[in-house]
């Protein structure tokens, strides 16, 4: 028996000692590795598991993309199957949805930041939750930044104005509810914005507009209110999507080389600006469902390249040049639904495969059944007129009489009233979260031999499936009674060993470490991986561990706590040793039990 624990604590020891000798890619796989278990195993990573060659070899897939350059990542693109389409998310962990809520975003962003190398990065539909920390700025080589379709909430924390490599900042379909910073433009490289399908809030942020390099901005489906400023400037720019906020300004100058433009369901307001008609570019402009009035320009129609033209639901008026010409490319234009009068241009009547055209609920003169009266647009105009304060003179000879007048003004107050639309508040819990290193490290091979207790599981042959896992601190001190000092089974030279019970029941020890130094620290990490996978019935199971971080710093963590599964009846020793002959294990079972102890180390070397 002594020899084959002696095999064991030589395997330990080699487990916990090797040399460094491939020291870079060695610990950028470790960190690769502590990601996928921050990330609770996703399936796309399931082919890492019974993989053992050079992780940056794997071929590229939709899933996974790993790329590497002398060694070191460069690029990573993990790509999960949990959709973060979950309306009443309130910045707590949703089984099913998120990861669980043991999962710590700023230890994940920690161990991410060990990449040091990465330019790309990319992490979609994982379910990662929690505020974006300020710390993920240490990744100052990164060019593209993609966290979309996650649970992300708060704001962009404002140290990422240092990350002056990045061209792509992209966040879509998260939960981000504060401002969109007006510091953007520290970010002198940018060229793709995209924050859509967020909570972004208050207004759009005039700094954008100094980012000469943008060639998108993506802001569809927030809560952006106020004036949308002149984006002239953006000469670079090619895609401009604000659909869905409450923009509520004029429309404002918009950059010549502009291809896509999309603006709908907005406020905005007053006339298309004719500038729009300089777009020699444009190929889909989208104004629908806003508050636009006057007569659209004609020149929108015959921009060389347009093929798509939505002014539907507005309050266009007056009417359409018969001899209005359209763009060889015009392939689908809608106005229905304003106050259009007149005849419909025989550009867009003439029937023709080539094109689309929908012009319901206007006045139009023409003989159709969902026209309204020329009266309906003709009051809406004047009623139009008479809001933006023009000519009321005019306005109160034409109808020719001041009850008339009061009535109109009635329900123009109304009309006012609903461009004001109530915004959604969504109460939301500020979430405390004990920061936690989420490293794994490595454990001296004294103290696992002490820690290791005959498992009453392994008796009876059974073998549980244990994750390991990262713990807080909060959740130790709830198992141990805030490490009451009852709670204490055994102190050594090298820490202390706790007895608690988790949340759900489990029993556990729990070893707590003091370390002196960054450099155990380090080393510890290194190991703890590789212990997280020792599984064998025969074996105490490492569960977990936690690393008390003092300071934001994790360099300078005070204390690690190892917890174990805990197995009653004291530890090996006594049972070979003791002098209590009821407790002492029989020659028989000792012969059995080194049996055991040499196919565990088989098994797990
Ligand atoms: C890894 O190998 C084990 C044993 O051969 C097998 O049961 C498991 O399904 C494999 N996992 C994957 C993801 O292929
Ligand atoms: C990775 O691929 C390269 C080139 O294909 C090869 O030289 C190297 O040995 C591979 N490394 C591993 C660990 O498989
Ligand atoms: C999101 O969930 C809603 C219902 O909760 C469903 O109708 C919709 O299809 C889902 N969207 C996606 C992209 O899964
Ligand atoms: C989560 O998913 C599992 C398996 O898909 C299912 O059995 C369980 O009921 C789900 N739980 C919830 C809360 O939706
Ligand atoms: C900006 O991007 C260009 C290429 O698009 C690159 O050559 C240049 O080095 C970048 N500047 C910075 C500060 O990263
Ligand atoms: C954002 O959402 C979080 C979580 O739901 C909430 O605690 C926080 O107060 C919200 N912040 C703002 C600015 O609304």
């Amino acid at each position: 028996m002594g020899y084959s624990n002696l095999l064991v604590l030589v395997f330990l020891s080699w487990v916990l000692f090797i040399p460094g000798a491939h020291q870079l890619q060695n610990s950028q796989t470790n960190v690769l590795l502590q990601l996928r278990n921050y990330l609770e195993y996703p399936s796309s990573l399931e082919i890492w598991e019974n993989y053992s060659g050079d992780l940056c070899n794997l071929s590229s897939s939709p899933q996974l993309t790993i790329t590497c350059e002398d060694n070191s990542v460069t690029e990573l693109k993990i790509k999960g199957d949990k959709l973060a389409n979950v309306s009443g998310f309130n910045g707590y962990a949703v089984s099913n949805q998120t990861l669980s809520e043991s999962f710590s975003m700023d230890s994940f962003v920690t161990t991410l930041t060990k990449l040091t190398s990465l330019r790309c990065l990319s992490l979609v539909s994982l379910g990662i939750w929690g505020p974006l920390p300020d710390k993920i700025h240490r990744l100052s080589s990164l060019a593209s930044l993609d966290l979309s379709s996650n649970f992300l909430f708060g704001s962009i924390p404002p140290k990422i104005a240092r990350m002056v490599r990045l061209q792509t900042l992209v966040l879509d379909g998260n939960f981000f509810n504060d401002t969109i910073p007006d510091w953007l433009d520290s970010l002198s490289n940018l060229s793709v914005l995209c924050l859509k399908r967020n909570r972004f809030k208050g207004q759009f942020p005039s700094s954008i507009c100094k980012i000469r390099t943008l060639t998108d901005i993506t802001l569809f489906h927030n809560e952006l209110s106020g004036k949308l400023p002149d984006l002239s400037s953006l000469t670079n720019l090619h895609v401009l999507d604000l659909r869905e906020n409450h923009l509520d300004s004029e429309l404002p100058a918009m950059p010549k080389g502009l291809v896509t433009a999309l603006l709908s369901k907005n406020s905005f307001s007053g006339k298309i600006p004719e500038q729009i008609g300089q777009l020699r570019q444009l190929r889909h402009l989208d104004l629908s469902f806003n508050l636009l009035s006057g007569m659209p320009p004609s020149v929108l129609f015959s921009l060389p390249e347009i093929s798509y033209l939505n002014l539907a639901s507005n309050k266009l008026s007056g009417s359409l040049p018969n001899h209005l010409s359209c763009g060889g490319e015009l392939g689908f234009v809608d106005i229905s639904t304003n106050k259009l009068i007149g005849e419909l241009p025989s550009c867009l009547g003439a029937i023709s495969d080539k094109r689309v055209v929908k012009f319901g609920g206007n006045c139009l003169s023409i003989d159709m059944p969902n026209q309204h009266q020329d009266s309906y647009c003709k009051e809406a105009n004047l009623r139009g007129k008479q809001f933006s304060g023009i000519r009321l003179g005019e306005l109160v000879g034409v109808i020719g009489g001041a009850v008339l007048v009061m009535v109109l003004l009635a329900f123009g107050v109304c009309i006012l009233c609903r461009r004001y639309r109530s915004q959604e508040t969504v109460e939301q819990h500020a979430l405390p979260k004990v920061v936690q290193d989420n490293s794994p490290a490595g454990v001296s091979a004294e103290f696992l031999a002490n820690a290791r207790y005959i498992s009453q599981a392994a008796k009876l042959g059974t073998q549980v499936a244990l994750v390991y896992r990262l713990f807080s601190l909060e959740e130790l001190k709830e198992a141990t009674n805030n490490f009451d000092q009852s709670t204490l089974i055994g102190e050594g030279f090298i820490g202390k060993l706790y007895k608690g019970r988790l949340e759900n029941g489990t029993d556990v020890a729990i070893r707590s470490l003091a370390f002196l130094n960054k450099n155990s620290i380090r080393n510890l990490k290194l190991h703890l991986d590789l212990l997280s996978k020792l599984r064998h019935p025969h074996l105490v199971a490492l569960l977990g561990h936690c690393i008390d971080v003092g300071v934001q710093d994790d360099s300078c963590a005070s204390k690690v706590f190892l917890i174990y599964e805990y197995v009653p009846n004291g530890n090996f020793r006594t049972h070979l040793s003791e002098n209590s002959l009821e407790k002492a294990l029989k020659w028989s079972d000792r012969l059995a039990n080194s049996n055991w102890c040499c196919q565990g180390c088989a098994l797990s070397t």
